[in-house]
């Protein structure tokens, strides 16, 4: 062992940027990687939620940035890493946790309309390989390896017979080019995995779960038989961003209470 075993979770001096860190999950994990000991850029659109986020991580203990940024526009995407270059000196993380509106976009598969095609895979897709192909060219730059966390979804594997098409899409290819970019970068010891959840309880979806039926339809597929919290995902997250993942790459783990396990 190289290391104690206790500090293999670290992330002391390790910079990481959230694109989407001002939303529900991204949020949660801005704090999570801020208690490893990481500095953390939030990147979202709106400001003063991403400062809101940003001053929360700083209370508690980490250094932290917001970043107003769209990484649907690569240009945006080359600004927000180098305002993170800029502050911190070095990047090591990508968290994507860009991404969502499964919900709000719901038409049969054979009539999905195109804008909202578009609308849905640039909001998962689009987002995630942006953001990423930005950041990427620092840690390449940087020399010193890299984390790239992507954020899919059992939806990425499971389909699901209420007109989800275009996020099925979006989330299946976010699982492809965890492998393929895990295979292109791995000469720059730059891993990259996924964690896919089901439902995790976060604004986007509190409408859908404050519905009992609903609710209880989910409950009675999840073996765990509850819905998962942001907190469920802290492991993991911790786990693919820091040196006890330095042999895992190209994986995509589900975080589901059982869920696919089940299918
Ligand atoms: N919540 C769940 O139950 C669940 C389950 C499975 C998977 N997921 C996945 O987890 C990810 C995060 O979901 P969430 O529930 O945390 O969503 P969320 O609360 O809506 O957060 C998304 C964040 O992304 C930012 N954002 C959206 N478009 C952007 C853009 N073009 N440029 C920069 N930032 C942008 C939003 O901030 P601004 O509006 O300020 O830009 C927001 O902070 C998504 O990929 C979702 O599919 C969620």
């Amino acid at each position: 062992m190289t290391m104690p075993l206790g500090d293999i979770f670290r992330l002391d001096d390790r910079v990481a940027l959230i694109a989407g860190g001002s939303g529900g999950i991204g949020s949660a994990m801005a704090e999570i990687l801020g208690a490893a000991g990481a500095s953390v850029s939030i990147a979202g659109r709106n400001a003063d939620r991403a400062e809101a986020v940003a001053a929360r991580v700083r209370e508690a203990g980490a250094e932290s940035l917001a970043v107003v940024a769209d990484v649907n526009n690569p240009i945006e995407c080359e600004r927000m890493v180098a305002e993170t270059l800029n502050r911190f000196g070095r990047l090591d993380i990508i968290l994507n946790a860009v991404g969502g509106g499964a919900g709000t976009a719901l038409y049969p598969a054979e009539q999905y309309p195109e804008s909202e095609w578009d609308r849905i895979v640039d909001l998962n897709l689009r987002s995630t390989v942006q953001a990423t192909q930005a950041a990427v060219k620092a840690m390449i730059a940087g020399k010193r390896g890299g984390r790239v966390l992507n954020i899919s979804s059992v939806r990425g594997q499971l389909a699901i017979n209420s007109g989800y098409s275009a996020y099925v899409a979006a989330k299946g290819a976010i699982n492809a080019l965890t492998r393929q970019w895990a295979t292109e970068w791995a000469k720059y010891r730059i891993t990259v995995n996924a964690i896919a959840p089901t439902f995790v309880d976060t604004p986007q979806v509190a409408s859908l779960l404050a519905d009992p039926d609903f609710k209880a339809k989910l409950l009675s597929r999840i073996p765990l038989n509850r819905v998962g919290e942001t907190q469920d995902l802290a492991g993991a997250v911790l786990l693919f961003c820091s040196d006890a993942s330095s042999y895992i790459t190209g994986q995509i783990l589900n975080i589901d209470g059982g869920l696919t396990a089940t299918q």
